[in-house]
């Protein structure tokens, strides 16, 4: 106790001394530092490049319980391969030894570089828990420091009083939207916050995210928020090494950037809560909604699609299959960016009533770590090809969502036809079916948007649609609408 109140009162003299002279740098005051931004699980325009050199490994069960986990080996860095396969097998096997064989339940583990310069990498593991009536989310940052031959922690990157700073905004922020509920603790000290920051990734703008996990306050809406730190006032929360891992210039290109050199559609793209957050509430029991659609892109289409509604400030539905996803991933990223809900449609759309559990499983995980990869989401909607669905089949922790209005604008090719039937077949909590891989359909939608609106419709992703109706394993053909209606 004594030693650490020690070393406590030594890094805070050793942090006024640094600060001291040193007039560049903002005197750190937590009152003056406020959370830019705070979302639940992972932060959305984070820095991930594509590096050379790094490999993914994979392990999986295909059997109750079952997994599905990939991770990074970076070629010559054992430092930091040994500790990340570590954090992936302890999470496989607390998961393995906590389910049954007759478990539905489903663990995903992914991973992000969250920061890459030249003496620094950051690794970000994330785990995914679903059952039918949960999902449960961590998420673990290791941080490689080529020049010391090491590994740090991430709470390690910032000082006492940084530590300090980050707790109270943090509290703050949570406690001003209404994300904690019930009583908030009154204050974070440093070891609180030690335990709580779990990673740390840099933003393409260069702010800084740390993820931190909640599960030792009570009543938190979300098992991990991001927390972004704007460049500039984050500069104050490091320690010596920290700075170092925070200003160094960044290597490499981040995932989806480079598609959006000469557009502008990223730049201008700064969401803010209520145009980006598609869980956003509407009470489609009270309200009259309808969830529009789209399947089998991102394709040459999409992006003219994503302009239309862009202008008309609608939210819309994607279904996406995993090799375009993995062919476009700025088109993805843009989706989720822009406030759509983004579902799996499979890697490469067989009939699933068709093939092998194993490749229902392949099918799902890899288009689910596709979407993760370019967006830094994970669906939680899918959608099977053709409508084909069983019982039997396992939708792998995601709600299976079908429609009850067809378009057959896939058939029909035909701006005109594909109106007349989204029209006709419209009513309150109706999900319509289209796909953005064809123009005609993309012609359509300002047309069926407008007359939909006029109508007194609220268009609504499918989230929204169902609130908190959705569930894992659930099939869903239709949403919630005003009993009267
Ligand atoms: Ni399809």
């Amino acid at each position: 106790m004594r030693v650490k109140y020690f070393l406590a009162a030594m890094l805070a003299l050793v942090v006024a001394i640094g600060t001291v002279g040193c007039a560049t740098r903002t005197q750190l005051s937590e009152a003056s530092l406020t959370v830019q931004s705070l979302t639940n699980g992972a932060a959305e325009q984070i820095w991930s490049p594509n590096l050379d050199g790094i490999t993914t490994l994979e392990s999986a069960s295909e059997q109750p319980p079952k997994f599905h986990a990939t991770w990074p080996s970076l070629a010559n860095e054992d430092e930091i391969n040994t500790p990340v396969s570590q954090v992936v097998n302890a999470w496989i096997d607390a998961f393995s030894l906590g389910h049954g064989k007759d478990d539905s339940a489903t663990q995903t583990i992914t991973w992000q570089l969250t920061s890459a310069s030249a003496r620094f990498i950051t690794v970000t593991l994330w785990e995914q828990v679903a059952q039918p009536d949960s999902t449960a989310l961590q998420v673990r940052s290791l941080v490689l420091d080529k020049d010391a031959k090491k590994v740090v922690e991430p709470a390690e990157l910032f000082s006492e009083a940084g530590k300090k700073a980050l707790g109270k905004a943090f509290l703050d922020k949570a406690t001003s939207a209404k994300l904690i509920q019930g009583n908030a603790p009154a204050r974070l000290d440093a070891q609180d916050v030690d335990s709580m920051v779990r990673g740390v990734g840099i933003s393409r703008d260069g702010d800084l995210v740390v993820y931190i996990g909640t599960d030792k306050i009570a009543g938190v809406t979300a098992q991990v928020f991001a927390v972004t730190v704007s460049k500039d006032q984050a500069e104050q929360l490091f320690s010596g090494a920290g700075l170092t891992w925070f200003q160094d210039p960044q290597i490499g290109t981040p995932a989806g950037a480079a598609a959006a050199n000469g557009t502008d559609h990223l730049a201008t793209a700064s969401p803010s809560p209520s145009e980006s957050d598609s869980s956003m509430a509407v009470d489609c029991a009270v309200t009259k909604c309808i969830a529009i659609t789209f399947d089998d892109g991102p394709g040459p289409y999409t992006e003219k699609l994503l302009d239309e509604l862009k202008a008309a400030k609608v939210k819309a539905t994607f279904f996406t299959v995993g090799n375009q996803v993995a062919r476009h991933p700025e088109i993805v990223k843009r989706e989720v960016q822009e406030g759509h809900a983004v579902g799996n449609h499979s890697w490469n759309h067989p009939q699933l009533t068709k093939v092998s559990k194993g490749e229902v499983a392949r099918q799902l995980n890899k288009t689910s770590d596709a979407i993760f990869n370019a967006s830094g989401k994970r669906p939680e909607l899918f959608r099977p090809p053709y409508g084909a669905w069983s019982k039997k089949i396992d939708s792998h922790g995601m709600a299976v969502i079908m429609w009850d209005v067809d378009t057959e604008d896939w058939k029909n090719r035909n701006a005109a036809i594909t109106t007349k039937r989204a029209l006709e077949g419209a009513h309150p909590g109706a999900i319509i079916l289209f796909h953005d891989i064809h123009p005609s359909t993309v012609e359509a939608i300002p047309g069926i948007i407008a007359k939909l609106q006029q109508q007194g419709y609220t268009l609504v992703t499918v989230p929204q649609l169902l609130g908190e109706t959705m569930k894992a394993g659930h099939v869903f053909y239709d949403g919630k609408h005003p009993k009267k209606a």
